[in-house]
C-alpha cells in the first residue's frame, strides 16, 4: 500500500525544514517507516534549470521566466527525483513527508497569473504534475503560516548579511507578499491546513509547531 503522504509547505524561512525533521524524527520514533524528501532536488543535477531561474541567469525578475514555463523546471525535477529515488519509498514507507512540492508552485508560481486565471493555472498545474507526469498526489498539505516580515527576520543569519546570496525569489519582498496572497488563496479553494506559526509578529516555539502539526497528521491520517 502506498505511504501516508504529507506535505509541509509555506514561504521561505517558515520553518519547513526545521518541521519537516523534527515531524519525522517524532514518527521515526513511535515506530514508523518515513523517508523525508526535500525539493527542489539541489543535491541532483535534475534540479539545474531551477538553479539557472533562482540564480538569476534568465533574468533577475522572477517575471522574466512565466509562471508555466518556470513551474515546468520545478515539474522535471519532482518527476526525475520520483523515478530515480523515491518511488519505491512511496510504496513500501508508512509515511512520506516533503518539505515543498507542487504546492510550491501554486504558490509561487500562480502568483504571476492575474487574479482571473488563477484557477485554470491551478487545474493545469495539478493536470500536469499528477495526470500527466504521474507524481504522487499528497494525502496532506500543512501550510506553515509565518509572516514574511518574521521569516525574513528568521533567515536574517542565512546569508552573514550577504543580500548579494539571495536568490530571485527571495530578495524580491514584492514578490513574496504576492505569494503569501496566493498561498492563502490555494490554501482556502484546496482545502489545505492551515498553521498560525506566530502571533502579533512573534513566532510561535518550535515545539508548539510540530504539536499543532502533529495533531493534524492524528487527525486527518
Ligand atoms: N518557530 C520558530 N521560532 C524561532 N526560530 C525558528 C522557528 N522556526 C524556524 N526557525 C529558525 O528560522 C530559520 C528558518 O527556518 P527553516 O530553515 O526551517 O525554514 P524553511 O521554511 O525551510 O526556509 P527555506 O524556505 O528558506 O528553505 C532557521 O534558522 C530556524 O532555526
Ligand atoms: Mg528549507
Amino acid at each position: 500500500m502506498a505511504s501516508k503522504f504529507i506535505v509541509i509547505e509555506g514561504l521561505d524561512g517558515s520553518g519547513k525544514g526545521t518541521q519537516s525533521k523534527l515531524v519525522t524524527d517524532i514518527l521515526k520514533d513511535r515506530g514508523y517507516k518515513v523517508k523525508k524528501l526535500t525539493f527542489p532536488d539541489y543535491d541532483s543535477p535534475t534540479s539545474s534549470l531551477v538553479k539557472m531561474y533562482l540564480g538569476g541567469e534568465l533574468g533577475d525578475n522572477p517575471d522574466d521566466v512565466n509562471a508555466y514555463a518556470a513551474s515546468a523546471f520545478y515539474a522535471v525535477d519532482r518527476v526525475a527525483s520520483f523515478i530515480q529515488s523515491w518511488k519505491k519509498d512511496y510504496q513500501e514507507c508508512d509515511y512520506i513527508i516533503a518539505d515543498r512540492y507542487v504546492t510550491s508552485n501554486i504558490i509561487y508560481q500562480m502568483s504571476k497569473v492575474s487574479d482571473d486565471e488563477r484557477d485554470d493555472y491551478i487545474e493545469w498545474c495539478e493536470d500536469f504534475e499528477y495526470n500527466r507526469l504521474c507524481v504522487p498526489k499528497p494525502d496532506v498539505v500543512i501550510y506553515l503560516d509565518m509572516p514574511p516580515a518574521v521569516s525574513q527576520k528568521l533567515m536574517s543569519g542565512r546569508y552573514n548579511g550577504d543580500e548579494s546570496k539571495k536568490d530571485i525569489h527571495e530578495k524580491n519582498m514584492n514578490f513574496l507578499l504576492c505569494c503569501r496572497e496566493s498561498a492563502l488563496y490555494a490554501l482556502k479553494k484546496l482545502n489545505w491546513e492551515h498553521v498560525m506559526c506566530a502571533e502579533n509578529d512573534t513566532p510561535k516555539s518550535i515545539e508548539s509547531i510540530t504539536q499543532l502539526i502533529l495533531d493534524i497528521i492524528d487527525t486527518k491520517l
